[in-house]
């Protein structure tokens, strides 16, 4: 494409000729325009669509903090411990840039689960916006293991004995587990070299994949633009130029909206920070005071409340647990052929699969299971799109009774979020067993009950109540 610059009057504003020179050679008013200021956005975003914007400021939070911390912090086993008490006690403000990212690194959660909860409610990632909730998976799933690595760093009690058993997990894996435990830690028990390896994944790694995977996730967001509560498209109703009837320009109107949120958002992070970092031990666990210790396991190990939920899935396959769990792939596979328009191929991998599941149940250990249990409660998740087979996409025109559905399932995570963090027991064990099965229930009963009921009709433009 042959270079063009416009032409402006010798006496044009400076900025205005600063701006032109650039635009010839970058597209910065062209991206400002798709992105923000002629981004049109549905008219009737609630409350829900500004934790997008809020997870995006406390990623910032976090890029910012965590440099400043890396100023300071020592990866070295004999010296990490001690560094970040330095920084508590002698780096200037040290302090706050700690709790800062450790209150942000549970923020981040409570937020990113609320974007979440936002597109269960409003069908977000239905086609056309598969690849944003894609995306949106794989940031969850570095979210994940960026908290998980960073938790070793302080090498405190709990960093050390909460990474020992994490990868001890993946000691239970058939043929290949010892070895692959051996080689993410690098050492036989967690040591220096683990510490290191996961500064570098904590520090660079994970950071790089997460930036990028945000970037994607909102390139792909704009190119099929935004869904809204009542899951209508306002593409589908545009002017004479193609402007949605039923958008506004992202810039000025969302943008305002938003900064609210921020305001809203930095006064309760703020009370966190200041007046209770630690959370009653959930955002910091107290024996994460006390330094590492290889030979004094403590009595009862849990991880971050964020991880709770899975955690509790876990430990709810135990022996005892695989003949239900057996009885429910028949079910499923049963449930299949009975009841389902697949082809008669698919059912039958899906049979085979299912009896080779059944049999590897007789032969490996249920802390395997376990293991793959924990891993597909996360991963599941981005089959939702394909799984919901509701007719309209918003919670708003769906029968009532779903919202009982979704109700049921919020409960059971978080009765698996609260068992998690409690200590074994026989009654714990015996509900986080049937939370299991409702958990696991909503989503692989998903394609049968979303289609289910008598569905409300659906605008044909969104639903908008001036304030
Ligand atoms: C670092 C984490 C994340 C950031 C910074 C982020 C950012 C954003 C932003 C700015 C938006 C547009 C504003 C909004 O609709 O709220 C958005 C939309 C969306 N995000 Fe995320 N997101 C993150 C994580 C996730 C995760 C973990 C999921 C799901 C697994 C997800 C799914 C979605 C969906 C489906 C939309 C479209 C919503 C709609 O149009 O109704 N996001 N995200």
């Amino acid at each position: 494409m042959a270079f063009h610059e416009k032409k402006l009057p010798a006496n044009a504003p400076i900025a205005e000729k600063a701006l032109n020179w650039v635009d010839a050679r970058f597209p910065l008013t062209s991206t400002y325009k798709a992105h923000l200021s002629e981004y049109y956005a549905p008219k009737n975003f609630n409350f829900w669509y500004a934790f997008g914007s809020l997870a995006l400021l406390v990623l910032v939070i976090q890029i910012v903090t965590g440099i400043f911390l890396v100023m300071h912090y020592k990866p070295e086993a004999t010296l990490a411990f001690a560094s970040v008490e330095y920084i508590m006690r002698d780096v200037p403000w040290g302090w706050l840039v700690r709790y800062m990212h450790s209150t942000g690194a549970s923020a981040f959660f409570i937020v990113v689960y609320l974007h979440m909860v936002r597109g269960l409610l409003y069908g977000s990632y239905r086609k056309p916006r598969e690849l944003v909730w894609l995306f949106g998976v794989g940031i969850f799933l570095c979210l994940m293991g960026e908290a998980f690595m960073g938790y070793l760093l302080p090498w405190g009690q709990m960093s050390y004995w909460g990474a020992q058993v994490i990868v001890n997990l993946f000691g239970a894996i058939p043929f290949i587990g010892p070895d692959l435990s051996l080689w993410i830690r690098g050492d036989y028990v967690v040591s220096d070299a683990t510490l290191n390896r996961f500064f570098a994944f904590h520090v660079v790694a994970i950071p790089l994949v997460l930036i990028g995977l945000v970037v994607a996730h909102i390139i792909a967001l704009h190119e099929v633009g935004s869904n809204n509560p009542d899951g209508v498209e306002i593409k589908d109703t545009v002017d004479a130029n193609g402007v949605p009837l039923d958008g506004i320009p992202f810039h000025p109107f969302y943008s305002v909206h938003d900064v609210m949120a921020v305001a809203v958002f930095l006064i309760v992070f703020s009370a966190v920070v200041f007046f209770g970092p630690e959370m009653g031990g959930y955002f910091l666990e107290y024996n994460n005071f006390v330094p590492a210790d290889s030979l004094k396991t403590p009595p009862h190990i849990a991880p971050v409340w964020y991880f709770t939920p899975y955690y509790s899935i876990l430990r709810a396959v135990t022996s005892d647990f695989i003949i239900y769990l057996q009885a429910g792939v028949a079910a499923f596979v049963a449930l299949l052929w009975l009841k389902s328009n697949l082809s008669a191929m698919v059912k039958l991998a899906a049979t085979v699969i299912g009896l080779v599941v059944i049999a590897a149940m007789f032969v490996f250990d249920a802390k395997f299971f376990g293991v793959v249990m924990m891993g597909v409660s996360v991963i599941i998740l981005a089959g939702l799109p394909w799984l919901d087979h509701s007719k309209v996409r918003s919670i708003r025109y769906r029968p009532d009774w779903h919202k009982y559905v979704y109700i049921l399932f919020g409960i059971t995570f978080v009765i698996l979020g609260y068992l998690g963090v409690q200590p074994p027991s026989a009654l714990g064990g015996v509900v986080s067993k049937v939370c299991t099965f409702i958990y696991f229930g909503f989503f692989l009963l998903m394609p049968w009950w979303s289609a289910m009921g008598t569905f409300k009709q659906v605008p044909a433009r969104v639903t908008y109540h001036p304030h």
